[in-house]
């Protein structure tokens, strides 16, 4: 398995595969690869020919005081681990590689409304660095196909709603989250966690389990329930940012007659920031 740092590498190297008529997918990751990511990896090798990972920390979507510095680059280990996945092609460029004139100055690609919400709200620009480097990845890569994992699932729904209002020709497809033996969502942040608060995470699964379970029970008072559940969080010690429960297409708050219905949770526990979330379908709507 070859690692390219360039883009121009990069297209070479695709140019022979799309040539010879190979169907090219794209895991865009930044690295620290977990089993959920080599997921990612498995999925995109049912969908095409020919698989590149991006591994690429990018720092337009760190806010000033996030753990850009701190956050894990392990670029040997990741090409290992892709290696034993059958991943064909390591696209790791550097930040001068991509933004070439700098950051400040470099055109971003703002989404709106969506980008807002949730996430968006405790972590202003956040999704237009997500957006950018995104969309710069696809003009760099010209995939046919590129997954993401549903548990970044505002992440998700902004990289569908760009791919679609730039009319961009590239189908985006997702894969389910990837869980510890607990349930805990697998994320290269929960290496941050302390080995006690390693156990107590679990929680928020547990809490985004409990809420869907009471609306697939009856409950329709979606903003008791999910003041009950932040509060239960809180009480065992997170601070928790959000507990949402949203449309599953707009993210905007729930409505009664809504029929897919996502439950949407951020929480701080000590440094370390978690989100989850789960789907539920209501059939008497
Ligand atoms: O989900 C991630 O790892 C990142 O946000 C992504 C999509 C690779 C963009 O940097």
């Amino acid at each position: 398995m070859k690692t390219v740092h360039t883009v121009s590498e990069l297209r070479s190297e695709l140019q022979s595969q799309r040539e010879a008529g190979a169907r090219i997918a794209l895991v865009p990751t930044m690295g620290n690869l977990h089993a959920g990511h080599l997921a990612l990896v498995e999925e995109a090798r049912q969908k095409a020919d020919f698989v590149v990972t991006s591994i690429f920390v990018n720092p337009l979507q760190f806010g000033p005081n996030e753990d850009l510095d701190s956050y894990p680059r392990t670029l040997a280990d990741d090409q290992q681990k892709l290696d034993s996945r059958g991943n064909d092609l390591v696209f790791a460029p550097s930040v001068r590689e991509v933004y070439p004139h700098g950051m400040e100055y470099h055109t971003h690609i703002t989404v709106p409304a969506i980008t807002e919400l949730h996430c968006g709200a405790s972590r202003p620009g956040h999704f237009t660095g997500v957006a950018t480097v995104v969309t710069l990845l696809f003009n760099m890569t010209h995939p046919d196909v590129a997954i993401f994992g549903e548990k970044d699932f505002q992440q998700l729904a902004v990289i569908r709603k760009l791919t679609q209002d730039l009319h961009l020709p590239v189908e985006i497809q997702s894969a389910p989250t990837y869980r510890e033996s607990d349930g805990l969502a697998m994320s290269s942040r929960n290496n941050y966690l302390s080995a006690s608060d390693r156990e107590r995470a679990v929680r928020l699964y547990q809490m985004l389990c409990w809420a869907r379970q009471v609306i697939l029970e009856g409950r329709r008072d979606y903003s008791t329930i999910s003041d009950e559940a932040t509060r239960t969080l809180d009480n065992e010690g997170f601070h928790p940012d959000y507990l949402n429960i949203v449309n599953s297409e707009t993210l905007e708050p729930a409505a009664l007659k809504d029929p897919h219905i996502t439950i949407l949770a951020a929480a701080w526990l000590g440094q370390t920031r978690l989100i989850d979330n789960v789907s539920l379908i209501l059939d008497d709507n």
